[in-house]
């Protein structure tokens, strides 16, 4: 139903649909090559060509497979992808029924799945699952410190009790979903609670942003930032901030609280003064200059968010409940030549458009301090995808 109604939507610009059209067919053959799999990055980080799972399945990102194919059948009505995002969808029921195997990361994993489910036909068991991931992220409250607490007891034989992330931004509007769907407030409320603490311990007077804030777990008292999967304490990971923006967009989205918009605005008016002139986007702003170490994951979760931003400051609809009080056509317009800057860096840079590789973006990094860097990771495509289809209009709403 949502696709009748985006089809009709906008006049498309000629060069994003050419680059729409060759991810279509590439990936066509990608989901064909990869039925019953969930992926997550190539089988060697300098071979690129075949996808490889993650290794457990309640990994954070097991969700974006499912949603490229959602993406994929909101764009073409080809059936083969629905199912395949169905088959997906109920292989993460084994991580609903593992309490431990639970993180905060329920918006990653259910609403490329479940919700875009039930967002495309309704679906019982997708609103059931959904349903049953946001009452379990609700679950990882504490009210001490008014936060959402990101990974479990002890991980990796640290204290985790006390910690969030700012990645948890875009976990929320699973919450948001609940409480719309169910006209209860509580989801929502605490997703609000949340991102005011993020907004005041995250976000620092200059628009960059922590990625790891760790709080006294009894009293909830501010303890301390870590640098987390960035360069070191008080540097400017760039996906963290890549998730901050577009995260804050979507709880004003939301939420039509004007502090979410400005604070979105900081974080991308600071997150657009950094982007280097050939587009590429590092793994942290601060790193040093010779460093060859990119992440365009970060550049493509960047791009929706600022896509979405120009959508609100232009006072168009943009799937969610708000649009800018005020509207702002120079704001709008910086955003959107900051997206698009970036995407045609990875467009003719980074992109593999090649049927026969896996993969479509090839210089994606997790973490600063890991020991492979510029690979692909299945969520540079997803947000690659999203980012292109929100230029070309095609996108099923998820977040
Ligand atoms: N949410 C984890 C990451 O961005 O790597």
């Amino acid at each position: 139903m949502m696709r009748d109604s985006l089809e009709k939507e906008k006049t498309v610009d000629r060069e994003w649909q050419a680059i729409a059209d060759r991810i279509i067919k590439k990936e066509s053959a990608v989901a064909a090559r990869n039925r019953g799999r969930i992926p997550y990055t190539t089988e060697s980080a300098h071979v690129f060509g075949d996808w490889s799972g993650p290794d457990r399945i309640n990994w954070w990102t097991n969700g974006f497979w499912g949603g490229i194919l959602w993406q994929l059948w909101q764009a073409t009505g080809e059936e083969s992808f629905r199912r395949e995002a169905a088959a997906v969808e109920e292989k993460l029921d084994a991580v609903l029924m593992n309490y431990e195997g639970m993180d905060h990361d329920a918006g990653f994993r259910w609403l490329p799945t479940a919700v875009a489910h039930w967002r495309v036909d309704g679906d019982a068991r997708a609103r059931n699952r959904g349903l049953l991931a946001a009452a379990n992220l609700a679950g990882r409250y504490n009210p001490a410190g008014a936060f959402l607490r990101a990974w479990n007891d002890f991980n990796d034989g640290r204290d985790t009790r006390g910690w969030a992330i700012i990645d948890c931004m875009m976990n929320l509007p699973l919450l948001y979903w609940a409480s719309d769907l169910l006209e209860d407030p509580r989801f929502r409320e605490i997703a609000i609670r949340h991102a005011d603490t993020a907004m005041e311990r995250f976000i620092r007077g200059d628009g960059s942003v922590a990625h790891i804030v760790g709080f006294d777990p009894e009293s909830g008292a501010y303890l301390r930032e870590y640098g987390g999967q960035g360069m070191g304490d008080g540097s400017s990971w760039t996906r963290g901030q890549s998730w901050a923006l577009y995260g804050f967009a979507l709880s004003y989205l939301h939420t039509g609280a004007e502090r979410y918009l400005a604070t979105a605005r900081r974080v991308a008016d600071r997150f657009i003064g950094r982007i280097p002139a050939d587009g590429q986007i590092p793994v942290d702003f601060d790193q040093p200059a010779d460093c060859p170490w990119r992440d365009a994951t970060a550049a493509a979760i960047a791009s929706c968010g600022l896509l979405t931003l120009a959508r609100i400051l232009r006072g168009e609809d943009c799937g969610g409940t708000a649009s800018a009080a005020s509207v702002d056509e120079a704001g709008a317009a910086k955003a959107q030549a900051a997206a698009e800057s970036m995407l045609a860096a990875i467009d003719a840079q980074d992109a593999d458009y090649d049927p026969a590789h896996d993969e479509l973006l090839t210089k994606c990094t997790a973490a600063y301090h890991d020991r492979e860097h510029n690979f692909p990771i299945i969520y540079g495509d997803y947000f690659y995808i999203e980012a292109i289809w929100k230029l070309t209009g095609q996108e099923l709403f998820i977040w």
